[in-house]
């Protein structure tokens, strides 16, 4: 059993934060994997803010840094369907900010999905026209909307897409450190933890907690797998090991304490590119829906599973091995058009 020394969720303390998220997330354990390995889930699905996902641990850490500044309000960019726009709105409704997001796309005639549930948040939402992986465009119509309300006298405080900066990372950080610290006390020691990478926040935060808990001499710790549903992710942007050391300086720990060789994307689940689903990825969400319930989505959990089922597919764990799936959420957009596979599935997929 991994066993984690006292306290080192404590580390985390001198930050800035505000409580958002509904922690610890479960742990469940699944179904047997092809080739024997052991599934486990931990459900960030269930963090709880504005139906759920990955942003919450972000943005405690990303709205306690825009309060202590005095922000009134928050801006931030995204896909159409971006499930970090929504819950974003949702962060800005619990704490009282005023919300701009800055989508790509044009306003829909019926807003669905993500968008619905934003506007129901009380979000301005404000339409680009580009496509939904133009992430530079939508970053510069961002900062023009921020100088905007800076001078309007909102007190802006802008938030890049995904919310993967250093501060935000810290949230995955922590959930680095509650996932060992589960596994503990189900009495496993997972070989990995998959996830699917889009902005790199996520993925940076559970190497930074890898690296904070290898720092105190725990060893046989999951090793961090993404499985990169974005071009500029997979194309090595944002540097990975360069944010995590960022991280851990936050953390006062030693950012030299990551490497390159701490880093793995697995770029071979995207399909055409960000947004288009994949036959691989629908199977793993009916996979998921048949095997735990789960609701996977086309952009990013579906994409995260059939890299997961491919890697156990291809023998990567032994048989009698555990591997943690991280579900990152997207549920909103298996609501909105085309958004899960149609027809029902088979028991036996
Ligand atoms: C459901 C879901 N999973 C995974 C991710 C990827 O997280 P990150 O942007 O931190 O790489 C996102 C990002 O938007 C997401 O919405």
């Amino acid at each position: 059993m991994i066993s984690t020394p006292a306290g080192p969720l404590e580390r985390f303390d001198h930050r800035p934060r505000s409580r958002l998220a509904t922690l610890p997330t479960p742990l469940e354990r699944g179904p047997g994997l092809p080739g024997g390995a052991r599934l486990w889930v931990k459900r960030d699905d269930l963090t709880g803010l504005g139906a759920g996902g990955n942003k919450a641990r972000k943005l405690e850490f990303l709205c306690g840094e825009a309060l202590r500044d005095g922000a009134r309000s928050l801006v931030t960019v995204g896909a159409g369907q971006s499930n970090h726009c929504r819950m974003t709105a949702a962060a800005g409704a619990v704490l009282g900010l005023e919300v701009h997001l800055v989508l790509s796309g044009d306003r829909p005639a019926v807003a669905t999905g993500n968008q619905l549930l934003s506007a129901l948040f009380g979000a301005q939402l404000h339409y680009v026209g580009c496509p939904p992986h133009h992430w530079g465009e939508l970053a510069i119509a961002g900062e023009l909307l921020t100088d905007e309300l800076a001078a309007a006298g909102a007190a802006p405080h802008s938030i890049p897409i995904g919310g993967s900066t250093a501060v935000g990372a810290l949230g995955y950080a922590a959930a680095y450190v509650e996932l060992v610290e589960q596994c503990a006390v189900a009495g496993i020691r997972p070989r990995a933890v998959v996830h699917t990478s889009s902005s790199g926040g996520t993925h940076a935060g559970l190497v930074a907690g890898r690296a904070v808990l290898r720092a105190t001499g725990a060893d046989d710790l999951p090793d961090v797998i993404a499985i990169g549903v974005a071009k500029g992710v997979n194309a090595g942007l944002p540097d990975v090991a360069e944010l995590a050391a960022e991280t851990l300086d936050l953390l006062d720990a030693d950012p030299d304490s990551v490497t390159a060789a701490d880093v793995e994307i697995d770029p071979r689940w995207i399909g055409d590119d960000y947004g288009v689903p994949t036959a691989a990825g629908d199977e793993a969400i009916r996979w998921a829906a048949v095997h735990g319930g789960w609701v996977l989505d086309r952009t990013y959990s579906g994409k995260g599973m059939a890299g997961l089922l491919g890697n156990a597919v291809a023998g990567r764990w032994r048989s009698g091995e555990d591997v943690v799936f991280l579900h990152t959420g997207g549920l909103p957009t298996v609501f909105a058009p085309g958004g899960a596979p149609s027809g029902p599935s088979s028991r036996r997929q």
